[in-house]
């Protein structure tokens, strides 16, 4: 696909998509949030859900966290607009709570298609949920950021969500490391990393939790 197609591509999805009435968070929605950044992106960062000030301005991360995900990627040397950031659900659960497992699973498509179109070289993703979503574990974050995983040709690279960071100094600190990582590895096109290949394997950690997972590939 050539770059042109990819960003009338990107254009036609989100026309296609953006009435969506797939699921309860759309009557409670004030906007629909796509995504932002640019359809040419090598980076892409995936997040949970939009939030109060996403909602109302229909743009991801535009709040505290997204304050900090700005600074972060500036330390890096990257502006918003060079990268693609999504969420995996498209409209804001209410009163900020956990995306739902059946959230998650009716809106994946969508984050699966924008990846499918843009064609990200590496994937950061944010916190928990989308780690779950993205390497198909039921695994903690904590146990899995900062490393690097390669899944169907891609790499995804785990770190904590920056919201968790405002609140945890020492989460911080993890996340700006990992930011670095992140610079290394784009500057050095994931070469140097060391890859979890078999992340697939990943036993569950309990039975129970089995059920649960969220899977995408
Ligand atoms: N948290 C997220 O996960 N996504 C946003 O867009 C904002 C906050």
């Amino acid at each position: 696909m050539n770059e042109y197609d990819k960003r009338e591509r990107l254009k036609e999805f989100y026309l296609k998509i953006k009435d969506c009435s797939r699921c309860e968070l759309s009557k409670s929605r004030t906007k629909f949030v796509f995504g932002s950044g640019s359809a040419y992106a090598s980076v892409m960062f995936v997040g949970e859900a939009p939030g109060r000030n996403e909602d109302l301005q229909g743009l991801p991360f535009v709040g505290q966290a997204g304050k900090l995900l700005d600074e972060l990627l500036g330390m890096i040397g990257f502006d918003r607009s060079e990268v693609f950031i999504a969420n995996i659900l498209k409209c804001r659960p209410p009163g900020n709570r956990d995306p739902k497992i059946d959230e998650i699973n009716t809106c994946k498509d969508y984050l699966l298609e924008q990846i499918k179109i843009i064609d990200p070289k590496v994937i950061c993703t944010l916190g928990k949920f989308s780690t779950q979503l993205l390497l198909n574990t039921n695994k903690g974050i904590s146990s899995l950021r900062g490393k690097v995983y390669k899944i169907n040709n891609r790499l995804i690279m785990p770190i904590n969500h920056p919201a968790a960071a405002l609140y945890t100094p020492s989460k911080m600190e993890i996340l700006r490391q990992d930011f670095q990582k992140i610079k290394k590895l784009i500057e050095t096109n994931g070469k140097t990393a060391g890859y979890q290949e078999d992340i697939l394997s990943m036993e569950a950690e309990n039975e129970e939790d089995k059920g649960e997972q969220l899977g995408l590939f």
